[in-house]
């Protein structure tokens, strides 16, 4: 390395030219114009401009680390997969987020949180990018741009809007059940140390026998569940919009390593068609007394990133990432999750990303895939088609040609769900509401409401939202109403 006279390593350019300042542009005279000759100014300038990907388009604001998770019972009667094998350690990365806030908004804003996970197992990547929630707003796909711009800024006034926000959320009566869980206290979870990570989703898991379940991930904080009041939480997106990156952060580096325990609700194959509800309509949960939870692991994330824009602003989740042994469902918003995230990663960060260090696979890639824009690693393959008689991969149908779907059949329609007996969209929230909170953490809910209500949601919105409430559950309902109503 070779040294200034303060041996610190000498400034060069991109191109390894040692550079003369960084203090003064090259100029005719030092009163007079800049010369377009000074390369290494332009070279600033231009690098400069160019700094920034495009944010995420949702859950823009986000922390991460990497870590490992280590199975700690034997559940290869319902998967094969690689990583759930009795004694696997896998490598892994995570990141959490916000939802609707952009990169430097508050940690601490009411939403729900990301909890988006990469195992670097040895069949390849295995994304599961789910929340801090079990289920969702909305059960189909065609909906979730609609239900993201009620959230994010409205394009007059380029502000956020809790009128867009109800008036969207009482026309579309599934979110009943988010909605109590957001305006609840996991709304804003003290850290994200402090929060539970779902699947969300019901993703199929296939054993070696080919036999066929429907499953449920939860992971649980090993740190405990905790939460922010409105008010503390509040006061924290003034004091530091940070605080939730920084926890975490700060954690890791003082080696207090955050852990959450994984377990799955496991449903055999043949229960989904006559269960009570549809088992994949994403705004239910299936009830720990039908469905027991049963422990498979233990995640740990030990190791902080060395460069927050390589490894976590580049780190491309995507739920199609899937390694034999786990499926799909015919969860409608799963199924439309499937393409729209390696979509727009190839739009954000280009169509190369798969090379980049947080998402490149921990095995070789074989694949056809060539060129493109920043593409670094060789093409390996001489001759980039299949099939291949010079030596080319090969794919293997006989190996990895399992079942990981199911049958069906139909009319092509556009239509809800079919519905089953206990398909309601307020029967859950209901309960949540009735028998999971107590009087405390429902006059927190109460408060919460009201005080979002009266933040500028017009009066019809607001006469449909206590409506809405009073769906949930009548009591709830009629609190809310009075102290909108100012009784
Ligand atoms: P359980 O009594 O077995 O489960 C209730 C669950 O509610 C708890 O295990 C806990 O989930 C979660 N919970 C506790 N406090 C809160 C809160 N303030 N906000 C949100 N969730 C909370 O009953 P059921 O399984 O029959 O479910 C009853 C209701 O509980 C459901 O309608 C649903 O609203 C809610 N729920 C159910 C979950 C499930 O997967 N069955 C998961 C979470 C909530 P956890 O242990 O995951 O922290
Ligand atoms: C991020 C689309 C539903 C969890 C994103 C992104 C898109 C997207 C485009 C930005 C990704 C990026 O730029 O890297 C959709 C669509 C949905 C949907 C179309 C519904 C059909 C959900 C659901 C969950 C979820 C139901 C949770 C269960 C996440 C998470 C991220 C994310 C955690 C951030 C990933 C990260 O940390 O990089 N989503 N989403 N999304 N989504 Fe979704």
């Amino acid at each position: 390395m070779t040294s200034t006279a303060h041996n610190v390593p000498r400034t060069t350019n991109n191109a390894g030219v040692p550079v003369e300042s960084d203090e003064h542009s090259l100029t005719v005279s030092a009163d007079g114009p800049i010369l377009l000759q000074d390369h290494y100014l332009i070279e600033k300038m231009a690098q400069f401009n160019r700094e920034r990907v495009p944010e995420r388009v949702v859950h823009a604001k986000g922390a991460g680390a990497y870590g490992h998770f280590e199975v700690t019972n034997d559940v290869s009667q319902f998967t094969k997969a690689d990583l759930f094998q009795p004694g696997k350690t896998t490598e892994m990365l995570a990141r959490f987020s916000t939802v609707a806030g952009e990169q430097g908004s508050p940690d601490t804003w009411r939403d729900p949180r990301g909890f988006a996970l990469k195992f670097y197992t040895e069949d390849g990547n295995y994304d599961l990018v789910g929340n801090n929630t079990p289920i969702f707003f909305v059960r189909d796909t065609i909906k979730f741009q609609d239900f993201i711009r009620s959230q994010k800024r409205r394009p007059d006034n380029g502000m956020r809007d809790n009128d867009m926000q109800w008036d969207f959320w009482t026309l579309s009566p599934e979110s009943a059940h988010m909605v109590t869980w957001l305006m609840g206290d996991r709304g804003i979870p003290k850290t994200y140390r402090n929060m539970n990570g779902y699947g969300s989703h019901t993703y199929m898991w296939v054993n070696a026998g080919g036999e066929r379940f429907w499953i449920k991930y939860h992971f649980k904080t090993d740190q405990g569940i905790d939460f922010l009041t409105q008010e503390d939480a509040d006061r924290i997106a003034g004091e530091d919009g940070d605080a939730h990156r920084r926890d975490l952060y700060d954690a890791i580096d003082s080696g207090n390593a955050p852990s959450w325990t994984l377990y799955v609700q496991v449903m055999p194959f043949a229960d989904a068609p006559d269960y009570r509800f549809n088992p994949f309509d994403l705004t239910k949960v299936w009830p720990h007394g039908d469905y027991p939870l049963i422990e498979v692991g233990r995640m740990t994330l030990n190791k902080n990133p060395d460069d927050y824009f390589i490894h976590i602003e580049q780190a491309a989740f995507e739920p199609s990432n899937m390694v034999p042994g786990i499926g799909p469902s015919p969860d409608k918003m799963l199924l439309g999750r499937l393409f729209s995230y390696p979509d727009t990663h190839r739009y954000r960060i280009g169509p190369n990303y798969a090379q980049l260090p947080p998402n490149r696979p921990r095995v070789p890639v074989h694949s056809y895939a060539k060129d493109g824009p920043m593409r670094y690693e060789p093409n390996r393959v001489a001759r980039p088609y299949a099939p291949n008689g010079y030596g080319g991969p090969a794919a293997d149908i006989l190996r990895y040609g399992e079942p990981a779907g199911w049958q069906t059949a139909g009319e092509m329609v556009r239509e809800a769900y079919t519905l089953r007996r206990d398909d309601d969209d307020f029967g859950q929230p209901g309960t949540m509401v009735r028998q999971v909170l107590d009087d405390a953490a429902r006059d927190r809910l109460v408060n919460n409401v009201s005080g979002h209500l009266l933040n500028g949601v017009s009066r019809p919105v607001i006469d449909r939202a206590l409506q809405y409430w009073r769906n949930i559950d009548k009591n709830v309902g009629d609190r809310i109403a009075k102290k909108v109503n100012g009784g």
